[in-house]
Parts: C-alpha cells; structure tokens; sequence
C-alpha cells in the first residue's frame, strides 16, 4: 500500500523565524499521523526548519534545485547543498516556475536526475492550463511531461518517486478539480507511467495539487489512485495544513 505523502509549498513565504516557530507549532499538532508529512519552505529557511523539525514526522523539501553540482551558476543552488542542510524531497518543475523562470521539460529531466543521484526524492509537478484543458489536451499535456521528466531514468528508481498532479486553473484559484477529475488525470499519469517502468508504477506515489484545504481533503484523498496532496495556501496556517493532515489520515 502506498503511504499518502502531504508536503506544504509555502513558495515565497516565511522569514527563518516565522518558519520555525510554525515547525514547532506543526509537529505538536501531527504527532503520530498515519501520513507523511514534508515541509517546502524557501531555501533561506530550510536548514533552521530541519533543525527544529529533527526528532519529529516532518520532513523537508525544497522547491527547486540546480542540475549541477557547483560552479559558475550565480544565484542558484545545487543538490548536494540541499541534501546537506537536511533535505529529503525537492519540488521539481512547479507549473510556477514554467510559467515564470523558463522552466522546461528538459530542465526537468536534469533536475530529477540530479535529485536522485544525490539520494533525494523528486516531487515531479505536470499539469495543464485551462486552455489545454478546454481545448481536450490534458492527457496529452500530462503524458508529454511525465515522459519528459522521466526519460533515461533507470525503472528501478521510478518506483520511488513522487508525481503531482496539479491543474494550472486549480493553483491559488480557489477551484479545485473534482474528486473525480483528478482521479481520472492521476489514473492516466499512472499507466503513463506504467507503460515507462512496468510495475514501479504500483509504487509510484502521485499527489494531487491545487485549492486543496481541510474541507475538500478527505474527498479527494479517498480516490484509490490518489496518493496525497501538494498544499500551497493552506500550507501556511498551521491549523489548515493540520487540518488536511487529519482529514489524510481518516482515509489511509
Ligand atoms: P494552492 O497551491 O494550494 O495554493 O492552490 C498549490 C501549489 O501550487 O502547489
């Protein structure tokens, strides 16, 4: 059985201070949650979060990464380094960072791959815009970025990684994706998968993301194929993100 993974985007949020003191905060609200539970805070809170996150069922991500491991690369910041401030997830390709910082399902690639050779787990975002979507693309778009972000990779590793599904429309929207709709997208991206890695894709886990809080959580989360969700709005409130966690755990 696949466990559900909950991992909170805060994007560009949070002073160190603000992150830690919600760390704190978080982990005596989630002791002994049937889920896992990861925070994505920014890069410049990440070391103090898994610090005061050690010894508790949080985990830490990050929300982007460069492919290389150092060099020249003014202003970005590479596997290794996360992994050494305490890292075990890093959010690649968010639909955020295609739309505003020229990302591309090549880039995407690199990043994963550099992600799991430094023994970290990718959270791989595909997704559609409402035009794709209006337009009857969204399998195709989904299939294309799934197959991108997984080319070359050796079968064996896909069966650890995490996917999340996150309709474009449905990001800080307030619109969320029926429960059916996104069970439908995920079940695709899943035989995508299947047909790239066989039966990894029984192990694969695939989050759903956009508009997701505490109200609409259970439902969604209850579809066989979804395996958990990408929170953005909701991530930041420890009481909603809490909130989500609980109504996880009633369906696990
Ligand atoms: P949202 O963001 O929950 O605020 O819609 C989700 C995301 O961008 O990961």
């Amino acid at each position: 059985m696949r466990k559900l993974i909950i991992a909170g985007n805060w994007k560009m949020h949070k002073t160190v201070q603000e992150a830690v003191e919600f760390t704190k905060e978080l982990a005596s609200k989630v002791t002994g949650a049937s889920v896992e539970v990861v925070l994505c805070p920014p890069f410049t809170a990440l070391h103090a979060v898994a610090e005061a996150a050690e010894g508790t069922n949080i985990a830490v991500g990050a929300q982007d990464v460069y492919w290389e491991d150092k060099g020249a690369f003014t202003g970005e910041v590479s596997a290794p380094m996360l992994k050494e401030v305490g890292c075990r997830y890093v959010i690649i390709g968010h639909s955020e960072r295609r739309q505003y910082f020229n990302e591309t399902d090549e880039t995407v690639n690199k990043k994963v791959n550099a992600v799991l050779q430094h023994g970290m787990i990718p959270i791989i975002c595909v997704g559609e815009t409402l035009e794709q979507r209006e337009a009857g693309k969204t399998e195709q778009v989904v299939r294309t970025q799934t197959e991108a972000a997984l080319k070359g990779l050796d079968p064996g590793l896909v069966g650890g990684l995490v996917i999340a599904y996150e309709p474009v429309w449905a990001i800080g929207t307030g619109r969320t994706a029926s429960a059916e709709d996104a069970q439908n997208v995920i079940r695709y991206i899943r035989c995508v998968v299947r047909e790239i890695a066989g039966d990894s894709a029984d192990t694969v886990r695939i989050q759903y993301g956009g508009s997701v809080k505490p109200e609409n959580a259970a439902e969604l989360l209850s579809q066989p194929d979804i395996d958990g969700a990408l929170v953005g709005g909701a991530s930041l409130q420890p009481d909603s993100f809490a909130g989500i966690i609980k109504e996880s755990g009633k369906v696990q």
